[in-house]
């Protein structure tokens, strides 16, 4: 891919992960305040887009970027997963993985993939904030990561079949008077850095702190040093299974519903239809619905 298209393709990943939309409750008034916000985020990223972009044209050679970048994994082969191993139980870093020291419902699930197309499947472990780069700049093939589907990430990757369902639920201190999204407007909100929560969050118009990990904003609950942290449902069930003194507050008309789906470059259908095949087979013969009841269940030994 000449420089131009790349510097493009990574302006125009990281403009979509920083102005992301997702279903969930957004008021008129706060549409000022968010577009300022994406509007500074996006020239910052551009800066940092165009930086990654030259020290990758320096490091590589174009014909080896072309190489990688065109071909589809075949039979044989090897299907590179990008992942964000921080987020049970969909994955998550253990002694003993289903792949290496990866395990959990998304690492199962991409074993299954590769295996049923012959191939074998490798995990990269990067921040979420550069899964949806990686797969455009080729350094991955497909991203499963408990990835919600959005309008916007749509704009820049191909999505498979979704297979899970999921929802922004607020994880508070069990004597807490959170009772819906509303109660957080003078409380101290934590999120994940580049999740569809914070996403959630900034739409509503709440200030928020943003943390590079899930744990991260859970310890700081704990503390004390935060009211409440905006998270998908099923990591919020882990961690306050893990952690005493928490408990869920939902509030569905506040976040809508959220579809995980698994991401791959624009354009490669050879590979989406590889990814679509086994997770049409595994949504219905109920293997994705056990793996979801088994990795909820299972102890996270870090
Ligand atoms: N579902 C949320 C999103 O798409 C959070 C996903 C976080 N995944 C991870 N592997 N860390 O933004």
């Amino acid at each position: 891919m000449k420089k131009a298209t790349k510097v493009l393709a990574l302006i125009l990943a990281m403009a979509m992960m920083a102005c992301t939309l997702v279903a969930c409750g957004s008021s008129a008034d706060t549409t000022a305040t968010n577009t300022e916000a994406a509007a500074t985020e996006t020239a910052d990223t551009e800066a940092a887009a165009t930086e990654t972009a030259d020290t990758e044209a320096a490091a590589e050679t174009e014909d080896a970027a072309a190489d990688t970048e065109e071909a589809a994994p075949a039979e044989g082969g090897t299907i590179t997963f990008g992942t964000n191993a921080e987020f049970p139980p969909f994955e998550y870093v253990t002694a003993n993985g289903v792949i290496g020291e990866y395990d959990g419902i998304d690492m199962a699930l991409a074993k299954q993939i590769a295996e049923e197309n012959g191939m074998t499947a490798a995990i990269e472990n990067i921040e979420f904030d550069s899964l949806l780069v990686a797969l455009q700049n080729g350094q991955i093939d497909a991203v499963i990561a408990g990835m919600t589907v959005t309008d916007e990430r749509k704009e820049a990757v191909d999505f498979s079949i979704p297979y899970y369902t999921a929802t922004q639920v607020m994880i508070v201190k069990e004597d807490s008077d959170i009772a819906k999204a509303a109660d957080m407007a003078d409380k101290k909100i934590c999120v994940v850095q580049g999740y569809t929560g914070e996403v959630c969050v900034n739409e509503m118009g709440y200030p928020y702190e943003a943390f590079k990990k899930g744990t991260e904003a859970v310890m700081e609950l704990v503390n004390g040093k935060c009211d409440v942290v905006v998270i998908d449902s099923a990591t919020a069930a882990k961690y306050v299974a893990d952690n005493e003194g928490l408990k869920i507050v939902e509030d569905p008309d506040a976040f809508a519903s959220e579809e995980y789906a698994i991401a791959v470059k624009k354009g490669n259908t050879e590979l989406l239809d590889k990814i679509n095949k086994v997770v049409e087979a595994k949504l219905a013969d109920g293997t994705i619905a056990d793996l979801a009841v088994q990795y909820s269940e299972a102890t996270v030994e870090e």
